[in-house]
């Protein structure tokens, strides 16, 4: 147990989703600060045994699951062993947990939808809020961006990109034109298919997908990189982040992973964030901002890494980034559309029940014949995500038989997923 060590000025940290690679990267770097930091809440969904030991390591105050079953079996795998954790369930104490007075620090780390109303939460809170769920400010983006506006929250971000343009700008940016700037770089390693013969797409296998080339990362996230959907949720999100306009953002393939993005200034000036693909850099410069901490990943050696490529996407290979470009210049529901039908096709496919290019296929269709209308509030996200998982389903049964409603995140890591 780390507790032992706590010092009672450290900061109280909530991680959402401790259990997934983000959580246990933040957990990592967590534990080489124990006077700065300490752990009051850890949550998860499915890897009970990950989060009994992760409370046994880290003694939170708090572990909260989704359903009451994990919750019985968190308990009884942490009976007898005089911990100062209570065991709750549900997306309410998900919230109250991202809230509670007494926590400084929310790191947002579920992945997909489900991630948006304990991130708001904390937002509204007034919290510093490192914020990993990229997909709850693609869902609900200007909903997201009017909570923090009316709230005492810090948002920073940790994509790696996006922590790596937040490091390039000034601090703080209101105006890109203000701050001098001319457009943001937006840089993607173009994931495994990158190279790989269009047709062959076609078979590839979920751990085919899943075998990033420089990041270790959950599964649904490395979906998403092979498609390049990534770089089009990301594009969106660098919209909303940092009040850019799509034109003011161009996606550059860097196949190396090492420049995490640019921004080019009026006066011709490039700036770039580099180090090593370890997603513990950007958790340790969110965390300690605007400090700098210790984070564990090794210093970037560029006589040895030798050369940097940059390219233009293909977006006839990965039409994704096209489809993502597209929702942003819709507005309103798009977004929300968009990464709704994502999530149900990149389940359907880690399911085996479609191919790797019917993620695509089966999103165009949805964003075809799916309604725009303008997000008002919650409830109006809530339902425009529901309406799209319902069309998502009913477009994956016509096109390859298989239905698939809850889209949410069930699997296992991909099999690299713990490397880091
Ligand atoms: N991994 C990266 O390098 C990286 C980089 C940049 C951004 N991100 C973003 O960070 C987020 C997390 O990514 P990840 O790669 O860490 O994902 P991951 O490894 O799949 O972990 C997801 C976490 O969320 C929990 N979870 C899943 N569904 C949930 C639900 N319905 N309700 C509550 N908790 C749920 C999981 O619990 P169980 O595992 O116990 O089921 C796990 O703790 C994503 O939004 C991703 O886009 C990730």
């Amino acid at each position: 147990m780390v507790s032992s060590t706590r010092s009672s000025t450290a900061q109280p940290v909530c991680v959402l989703g401790s259990t997934g690679s983000i959580g246990v990267s933040t957990l990592d770097v967590l534990a080489r600060h124990p006077d700065k930091y300490s752990v009051f809440a850890l949550t998860a969904r499915e890897r009970v045994e990950e989060l009994a030991q992760q409370c046994r390591k880290y003694a939170p105050r708090y572990a909260v699951v989704l359903e009451e079953e994990k919750a019985v079996q968190l308990r009884q795998a942490l009976s007898g062993e005089n911990l100062p954790t209570e065991v709750m369930c549900g997306v309410d104490a998900l919230c109250q947990v991202a809230s509670d007075a007494r926590v400084a620090v929310v790191m947002a780390a579920i992945v997909g939808a489900a991630g948006l109303k304990p991130t708001l939460a904390a937002v509204r809170a007034g919290k510093k809020v490192l914020l990993a769920n990229k997909e709850s400010l693609v869902m609900a983006g200007p909903l997201f961006m009017s909570a923090l506006a009316d709230s005492d929250a810090q948002l920073l971000p940790i994509d790696s990109e996006h922590n790596a343009i937040f490091q390039c700008l000034p601090y703080p940016c209101e105006s890109l034109q203000d701050a001098g700037v001319e457009r943001i770089l937006l840089t993607g390693s173009g994931g495994p298919f990158r190279t790989a013969d269009p047709a062959a797409l076609e078979s590839v296998t979920p751990d085919e997908a899943c075998a990033h080339p420089n990041w270790s990362m959950g599964r649904k996230i490395s979906v998403d990189s092979a498609t390049m959907m990534n770089k089009g949720l990301e594009f969106i999100e660098a919209c909303y982040l940092f009040h850019a306009s799509p034109a003011e953002i161009q996606v550059v393939v860097h196949p190396q992973s090492i420049v995490h993005s640019m921004v080019q200034y009026r006066d011709g000036s490039l700036l770039a964030q580099m180090g090593n693909p370890d997603m513990r850099t950007p958790i340790a410069h969110a965390l300690s901002f605007p400090q700098r901490i210790d984070s564990g990943v090794a210093a970037l050696d560029l006589i040895l890494q030798g050369r940097l490529d940059f390219e233009a996407p293909d977006e006839a290979r990965f039409p994704c980034l096209r489809l993502a470009r597209e929702a942003i210049d819709a507005g309103g529901s798009a977004p929300t559309t968009l990464n709704a039908a994502n999530e149900v096709a990149v389940e359907a496919f880690l399911n085996g029940q479609l191919p790797f290019t019917g993620i695509a296929r089966v999103i165009e269709k949805v964003m075809k014949t799916s309604e725009v209308v303008e997000l008002t509030d919650l409830d109006a996200v809530e339902l425009a995500d529901r309406i799209a998982r319902e069309r998502a389903s009913e477009i994956l049964k016509d096109l390859y038989g298989s239905c698939s409603a809850d889209s949410t995140h069930r699997g296992q890591p991909c099999p690299q997923s713990r490397s880091m």
